[in-house]
């Protein structure tokens, strides 16, 4: 069990191999059954909530894992997510989900607290990955952010794997 959820949590702590290979065939695995669960539903809040269900159990050593939606110009509200409870709102001005968004690209933040302007949404976060979310015509629908209480929890390979995640569940990326 990881250290981030008690031992009574019914969490899966996630896939526990850093063999990159192994890594890709769990990422991969994760996709055949991300894909299972979102068959037939359109709805992009419940696909956000299975989406943010199904990585909080399965990546190894997340502290939270969930998705702020573009609501207006420049500007985040929080959506479904699973962890502990976060900021509401975002600027795209702030932070790393708001550097996320006005970019249109993924942040991989190792240590949190050199990222100036990161919002400490959860004092314990350490580092964090936040990639954006796409609509089929390249429209930003959200960013998906993922923390950890361990500092550099996710790299490279996690980046890629989850933008492919994201660009199979709800687009195919930028126009
Ligand atoms: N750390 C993020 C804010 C979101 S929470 O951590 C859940 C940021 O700097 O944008």
């Amino acid at each position: 069990m990881s250290s981030q959820h008690s031992a009574a949590s019914p969490i899966h702590p996630g896939w526990t191999s850093d063999d990159p290979a192994e890594r890709r065939a769990a990422y991969a695995a994760c996709a055949v059954e991300l894909d299972a669960l979102l068959a037939g539903e359109d709805d992009p809040i419940a696909r956000m909530a299975t989406t943010a269900a199904l990585l909080f159990q399965r990546v190894p050593r997340v502290s939270f894992v969930g998705f702020y939606r573009v609501v207006s110009p420049e500007l985040l509200v929080v959506g479904p997510y699973q962890g502990p409870p976060a900021c509401l709102r975002i600027p795209f001005a702030r932070g790393v989900c708001g550097a996320a968004a006005r970019e249109r690209r993924s942040q991989l933040v190792p240590d949190v607290h050199a990222f100036p302007g990161h919002i400490a949404c959860d004092a314990a976060s350490r580092s964090e990955l936040v990639v954006p979310v796409f609509a089929p015509d390249g429209a930003l629908l959200a960013v998906l952010d993922l923390d950890s209480h361990a500092p550099s929890a996710f790299d490279q390979l996690d980046q890629e794997q989850i933008e492919r995640l994201m660009g199979e569940a709800f687009g195919q990326g930028p126009a």
